[in-house]
Order: C-alpha cells, then sequence, then structure tokens
C-alpha cells in the first residue's frame, strides 16, 4: 500500500518544477483523487470508493433515474449536500495558483466545483456539477434553487422531472466542453493528471492526445493507473502534498 503521506523524490519533484519553467501552455486533468483531502470519496478507490458500496448502473445511468427516480434523486442529494459543506483543500489551491502563474487550463472530472471555489477559473467542468439541474426531457435548466432533502425529484414547467446536472454512463459529455478540452489537449507542451484512475473515458484519452504531439505528461497520484507507464514521469503521493510542493519549487526557480 503506497504511503499517501509521504512526497515523491526532491529529484523527481524538481525535474517537474523544472518542466513548468519551461512550458508555454500547461493543462491540468483532475479526477476525484483531487478532493479525496476534502473529505470527497472517490469512486473506485479500495474500501472508501463510492462504487464498492453503490452501484453506478443503479445510480449514475439515466435507465437507473427512470426506474427509481427517487432513490436517485436522493443519492445525489446526499452527496450534494456533502460537497457543500466540503472547503478546497491545498491541491485545489496550489493548482488555482499554478493558473496565476503559467498559461493554464483546468479540465476536471469532478462535480464539486471545489476548484472554482478554490479560485481557478474556466474550468471545463467534463461531467457537468451536482449542484445546479435541468430537466429530463427537455435539459430545461432550473433557474430557481432547489431544496436539499425533498424525496423525489421536482417537477419542470414542462413536466418532466428534474435531474442533476451531470453526466451519467452512457450519456454524451458537453458537447462544447470536451472540444474545448480536445483543443487543450492538442495545444499543451505540458500536462499534470491529478487523482483520476484514468479509465473513464474520453477524459482518459486526453493524456495520451497531449503525449502524441509530443507534451510532457506528469501523473500525481498515490497509486500507479494504466496511464503510468507511458507519463513522461509519475509522482507518488497525494495532491494536496505534491501540488503546493511543486508550486513552491516553482516559484523558487523564478
Ligand atoms: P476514481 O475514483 O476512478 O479515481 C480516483 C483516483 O484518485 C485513483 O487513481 C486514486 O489512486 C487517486 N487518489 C486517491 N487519493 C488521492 C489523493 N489524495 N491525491 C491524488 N490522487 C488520489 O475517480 P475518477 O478518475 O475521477 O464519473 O473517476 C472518473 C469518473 O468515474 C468520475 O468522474 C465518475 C466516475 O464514475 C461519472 O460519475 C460519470
Amino acid at each position: 500500500m503506497p504511503d499517501s503521506a509521504a512526497l515523491p523524490d526532491e529529484k523527481l519533484l524538481s525535474r517537474a518544477a523544472s518542466y513548468i519553467k519551461g512550458c508555454k501552455r500547461l493543462v491540468v486533468l483532475t479526477g476525484a483523487g483531487v478532493s479525496k483531502e476534502s473529505g470527497i470519496p472517490t469512486f473506485r478507490d479500495k474500501l472508501t470508493g463510492l462504487w464498492e458500496g453503490y452501484d453506478p448502473g443503479q445510480l449514475a445511468t439515466p435507465e437507473g433515474f427512470l426506474k427509481n427516480p427517487p432513490l436517485v434523486w436522493k443519492w445525489y442529494d446526499w452527496r450534494r449536500q456533502m460537497v457543500s459543506a466540503a472547503e478546497p483543500n491545498d491541491g485545489h489551491r496550489a493548482i488555482a495558483q499554478l493558473q496565476k502563474l503559467v498559461p493554464t487550463t483546468v479540465v476536471t472530472q469532478n462535480v464539486d466545483r471545489l476548484h472554482q471555489r478554490a479560485g481557478s477559473e474556466n474550468v471545463l467542468e467534463l461531467h457537468g456539477n451536482i449542484l445546479t439541474f435541468r430537466c429530463f426531457e427537455r435539459g430545461h435548466q432550473a433557474l430557481d434553487g432547489v431544496a436539499s432533502g425533498l424525496d423525489e425529484p421536482p417537477i419542470c414547467q414542462c413536466g418532466s422531472l428534474l435531474r442533476p446536472n451531470v453526466v451519467w454512463f452512457g450519456e454524451a459529455l458537453p458537447q462544447s466542453v470536451l472540444a474545448d478540452a480536445n483543443k487543450a489537449a492538442k495545444l499543451c507542451d505540458l500536462m499534470f493528471v491529478v487523482g483520476t484512475s484514468a479509465l473513464v473515458q474520453p477524459a482518459a484519452s486526453l493524456p495520451h492526445i497531449a503525449l502524441d504531439r509530443g507534451a510532457i505528461v506528469v501523473e500525481v497520484n498515490p497509486n500507479e493507473t494504466p496511464l503510468s507507464e507511458d507519463a513522461t514521469l509519475f509522482l507518488s503521493g497525494a495532491s494536496g502534498l505534491v501540488m503546493p510542493q511543486l508550486v513552491r519549487l516553482f516559484e523558487a526557480l523564478n
């Protein structure tokens, strides 16, 4: 079991910091691991991941929602309350700081808006966000706030059920967000891939798009993933420790 409280070797961190110094366009692609230190469970971590205890087919597909709208509604309501009570951690803050120092596009699979709350701007949310709603049939945005604690989904003015504004399995990602993310991956010369198992497409293909174009890809994760052997550099450790240290080393180079 890797020690997520340990920092990677100083030489590897310095190498990653020098990559930042040399880069013109940075992409930071993130996943659930970035928010773990804010107390939000990941999906696939052993024992603690959400998909260890819950069935994604039941809770994160349009079919699951239609089969049992109250169940899905209440599960997202629970997660929404957890996310609302959470605070950004040092990893989110370091990524926001990087964006101030280097031209950076933040692309996230997370639906929790913690990057934005930490100060990141123009975040590309590949999987939507859990804090807003749209209607199931026609995609009408729910403009008024929706109360927590409801036992079933409210009804849109068009008569359809409201649902969380997230992407479920089997659904297309928001087209323009995905187009912007693909473009950023093609144009960047450095990509950090932080806190994702790199298993879910199309997000998982972004680092390969960058690698194919000659970019450097640095992975930050306490555990290896299918990306690790292709990445230019693998930094083993928790985002909340590694990312601030990288920013410190980068600032020391300037
Ligand atoms: P996963 O749960 O699949 O992966 C989380 C990753 O974070 C794992 O590789 C962990 O090793 C790593 N990790 C754990 N703690 C960390 C820490 N402190 N710092 C850095 N990394 C850490 O989450 P995602 O890759 O985001 O989609 O999952 C992708 C998508 O699958 C999600 O957006 C969600 C899920 O099903 C939908 O619901 C559509």
